[in-house]
């Protein structure tokens, strides 16, 4: 006998509870491909649902003295460089739908400032975002949608010229001796093979509104799914979907 058959009620409420986990939205891409533009189109169009907005960025491993040191030498675009497991347990508590903290990590000096951390509340939405966010096999099976943000590398670098030295306060210098070091191979060895895992490739980053309406409409639809479970908690297609 099929336990759904036997307990109609707690079928439906694993069933509720499994369609009403948060909506997981992988956004990656090359370092200034306009991932960040892109979060914050879907979520200025999903302004009426409740969005969080994850970076990858806050998992960069603390630096030691010595690396500090010599932080000309450090790639921060190698996968080594995060701390996927730190990451992993953050989106497990989001996805369970518990707030969790979520330092903020600073540029400019390099660190990740645990004292500073940011409150993430648990959301109907989160966007994950980061030029590695589809590099492990744990974080990508997280993701309900996977976006890739295809930008062109030399649109890429004049941005991350132009961004490096008016927020980093880096020097045109070191920004290129960096992009030749560590940037441009990474992105050749582990940032683009991450694509093929995407459901969506979006050409020309924030640019391309087209592709941001047609992603919102798609959430929409699937966050509505949510709600209808919601007023009609024995839905008939939930249950037959659970009993079998
Ligand atoms: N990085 C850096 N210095 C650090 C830490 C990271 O220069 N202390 C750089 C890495 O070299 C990497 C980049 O930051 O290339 C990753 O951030 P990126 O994806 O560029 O940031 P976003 O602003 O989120 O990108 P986008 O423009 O696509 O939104």
């Amino acid at each position: 006998q099929h336990a759904g058959v036997r307990d109609r009620g707690s079928v439906v409420n694993v069933a509720e509870s499994v369609l009403k986990q948060p909506f997981v939205i992988g956004v990656a891409g090359g370092a200034a491909s306009g991932k960040t533009t892109v979060c914050d189109m879907i979520i200025q169009q999903l302004h009426d649902q409740r969005v969080v907005l994850v970076n990858q960025d806050s998992f960069y491993y603390k630096l030691s003295e010595e690396e500090l040191a010599r932080v000309n030498e450090y790639n921060f675009d190698h996968p080594d460089a995060f701390d996927t497991e730190q990451l992993l347990s953050s989106m497990y508590q989001l996805k369970r739908g518990q707030a969790v903290d979520i330092p903020l990590y600073d540029f400019k000096t390099y660190k990740n400032d645990v004292n500073l951390p940011r409150r993430v509340n648990p959301s109907d939405v989160i966007l994950l975002e980061g030029i590695l966010v589809f590099q492990d096999a744990r974080v990508r099976d997280l993701m309900n949608m996977k976006i890739f943000v295809d930008t062109d590398a030399d649109v890429r670098l004049a941005r991350r010229i132009r961004r490096d030295t008016l927020e980093k306060g880096r020097d045109i210098a070191s920004v290129l001796d960096q992009y030749s070091k560590f940037v441009k191979p990474a992105f050749d060895d582990f940032i683009l093979p991450t694509k093929k895992y995407a459901d969506i490739v979006i050409p020309r980053g924030g640019d391309n509104h087209v592709a941001v309406d047609l992603i919102v409409q798609h959430i929409r639809t699937k966050l509505g799914q949510h709600d209808l479970c919601k007023i009609y908690p024995n839905l008939h297609v939930i249950q037959s979907t659970f009993q079998i």
